[in-house]
């Protein structure tokens, strides 16, 4: 049970608690940073509130089978997010294989009829889609287990909802109770919230930013000191040339981007329909926002170092480093702001009219959700839409504390791994977006940052058209413009082995991303002699002289594959009437089903809330016509391909 137990760091809950006092864990399952981020401030609130002594821990990082000894007078949190088609986040795999398996066996032997976890009182909240099939199913089955192996919930089993973009409400909604059940559970009494800082944060005179010892931009320690060496992971990226970047359309303020990042030499490997992270670096505008609205403008270049007041506080970034590639590279500041977190600000608003105005957006949901969220706004444009005087008494571990780590994002490779094993295509749409009814636009982090690495390589004339500044030119370096660092994510998103089966395609927009690799593979396979089965592609987009993506390589693709390849188009803004993938699908009706009935492996790749639902229905009446059947066979049909891995899905919401 101690795989991956460092030397003087124990994998035993029970043990960590007791040597460092706390009587509160809070467990996170993260993929992208959500529930990671809901676990620190339930760690800060539970010790500010009621005197918990709190600590937040990686399911990772620990082992589950000494939990039936988990004393009756401490509590553990489980925040779980549900990832993908009803998956753990990756850090929380072997957790739920334990609890839910086959295999739950406790190192003292107790077994599952003993009621093991009869001493456990355990609090939970879920981070789920309801746009996808199995949601939140992370935290119903956990709480199923444990609930069947005799443990105690206090409160209900919280679910919040990305899908219909109320997880933060869902949040706020779900621990007040939780926290009143606690309380009167353990005794607890609620005090006056004073902030108490988690990290110390000291200038150091004797540092500058030239000194080799600090942290520019280096996600890590081997980064700093060796370049940054190898084996590459999602804990340590390489730091990837860009072989080729180029603009696939460019309408209005719309572009879409292909790069080719060489991995050549890293040891990184991937495979066709896999995915490909990204690190990105902040806008410099936000940068600067940021910096001048907390009072840091002077301060750019000041060396800092983090510390954890606390022994189990753990500083989220690499330090010493500056207030400006703190803010640049590490720190998520262009998310969404948080009622919780405007409130925790107003405490230290630059006067009373502002504070006033602070308390009032931190209390009333629909105020804050018309003056905040409408806009999207991130905490400095939140703040500087209440006053244009900077907040500088802000202690930096609190924005530290209330801010997450940026977040690597994951795209679906382009390319075909049997046909260019060393370049990773990217295919993405720069996002620039005006929700309904606001005044300003909401410029994606990542793709903007791609957008402004492949103007800088090809020297532009008019480079960042969306007034957008990148710091890039690290002084190591690194971050010149025209390196980017990712690692390979792998996926179950795959084309059958054998190239004889036919396949069906349904990728509208960027969703053709994968389908590019694919098709660009069998078309390989074709030319090399190889049998290649019948493979459709349904691709939508809004106008063919438009947005018509690799509109010339399909045609490349063809020539090799011959008529054994079809693309199926539709073009929604074309006609007076909108034409969808699925519309197209269903035109197609008798071919689709014979090829399924010829054991055609079935893909959807794209948008999960409209279109990714609407093909699965269709599909259900293709079957049902076809085959004569009722609706509900036909439906059980399409459930048994998803269950055997003939239906797979790679979409995003
Ligand atoms: P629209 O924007 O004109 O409505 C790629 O984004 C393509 O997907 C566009 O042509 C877009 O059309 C289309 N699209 C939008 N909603 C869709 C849906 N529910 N199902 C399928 N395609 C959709």
């Amino acid at each position: 049970a101690a795989n991956g137990a460092k030397a003087g760091k124990t994998r035993n809950i029970i043990e960590k608690m007791d040597e460092t006092g706390k009587n509160c864990v809070i467990f996170y399952g993260s993929q992208t940073g959500t529930a990671e981020d809901y676990a620190s401030r339930l760690a800060k609130e539970g010790s500010q509130r009621f005197g918990l002594k709190t600590m937040v821990a990686d399911l990772e990082e620990y082992d589950y089978d000494t939990l039936d000894k988990f004393p009756d007078d401490k509590i553990a949190f489980f925040i779980l997010a549900t990832y993908g088609e009803g998956e753990p986040t990756d850090n929380a795999v072997e957790f739920f294989q334990f609890f839910t398996g086959e295999d739950t066996a406790f190192e003292s032997g107790a077994t599952v009829e003993d009621k093991p976890l009869s001493s456990l009182k355990y609090v939970t909240f879920g981070l789920g889609n309801n746009t996808y099939e199995h949601y939140n199913a992370m935290v119903r089955k956990i709480d199923e287990a444990f609930t069947k192996l005799g443990a105690q919930r206090i409160g209900d089993a919280g679910e919040g909802d990305d899908g219909a973009g109320t997880m933060e409400e869902d949040f706020l909604a779900w621990k007040e109770p939780m926290w009143v059940a606690l309380t009167q559970e353990m005794g607890l009494e609620e005090r006056d919230a004073v902030y108490e800082p988690v990290f110390s944060v000291t200038e150091q005179e004797d540092l500058t930013p030239e000194d080799a010892s600090v942290y520019l931009g280096e996600p890590n320690l081997n980064h700093l000191e060796s370049g940054g060496k190898g084996p590459y992971s999602a804990h340590n990226p390489f730091i990837a040339p860009i072989a080729e970047s180029r603009e696939l359309f460019t309408v209005k303020d719309r572009n879409c981007l292909h790069m080719e990042i060489d991995v050549s030499g890293s040891g990184l490997h991937y495979q066709t329909g896999d995915h490909i992270a990204v690190w990105p670096t902040n806008a410099g505008i936000e940068v600067d926002r940021f910096l001048r609205v907390f009072g840091l403008e002077g301060k750019r270049e000041t060396v800092i170092k983090i510390k954890g007041l606390d022994v189990t506080a753990k500083v989220p970034f690499p330090t010493p480093t500056t207030y400006d590639a703190a803010v640049r590279y590490y720190m998520e500041i262009c998310s969404p702001v948080s009622r919780q977190f405007v409130n925790t600000l107003a405490a230290f608003a630059p006067d009373e009219k502002s504070k006033t105005e602070l308390v009032r957006l931190g209390n009333d949901k629909d105020y804050f959700h018309e003056k905040i969220s409408n806009q999207c706004f991130n905490i400095a444009q939140a703040l500087e839409s209440v006053t244009t005087t900077p907040f500088s008494t802000v202690p930096f571990s609190c924005l530290i504390e209330g801010i997450n780590r940026v977040q690597p994002r994951y795209y679906s490779i382009s390319s075909s791994s049997v046909v260019q094993k060393d370049k990773i295509s990217i295919t993405a749409v720069v996002e620039s977006v005006r929700l309904p009814g606001a005044t300003h636009v909401v410029k994606g982090v990542t793709t903007n940052y791609l957008l402004a690495l492949k103007q800088k390589q090809h020297g532009d004339a008019n480079p960042d058209p969306h007034g957008l500044t990148y710091s890039i030119t690290g002084p190591r370096n690194k971050y010149d413009g025209i390196h980017v660092p990712v690692h390979v994510r792998h996926s179950n998103f795959k084309l059958p082995s054998d190239p004889s089966k036919p396949v069906i395609m349904i990728g509208p927009g960027t969703g053709v991303a994968p389908f590019r690799g694919f098709v660009q593979e069998r078309a390989a396979l074709a030319t090399r002699g190889e049998k290649v089965g019948t493979t459709l592609l349904f691709f939508g987009c809004r106008n063919r002289n438009e947005d018509f993506l690799y509109q010339d390589e399909w045609k490349t693709y063809q020539e090799q594959l011959g008529d054994s390849f079809k693309l199926f188009t539709a073009f929604s803004r074309e006609g007076p009437k909108k034409v969808y993938v699925q519309h197209q699908l269903r035109e197609n009706a008798s071919l689709v089903n014979d090829l399924l009935q010829q054991k055609a492996n079935f893909y959807v790749c794209g948008d999960a809330a409209h279109m990714a639902r609407e093909v699965n229905t269709v599909l259900g009446q293709i079957i049902a016509e076809q085959r004569g059947i009722s609706s509900e066979k036909a439906e059980d049909i399409v459930k048994h391909m998803r269950s055997s891995g003939t239906y797979q899905e790679d979409v995003w919401s």
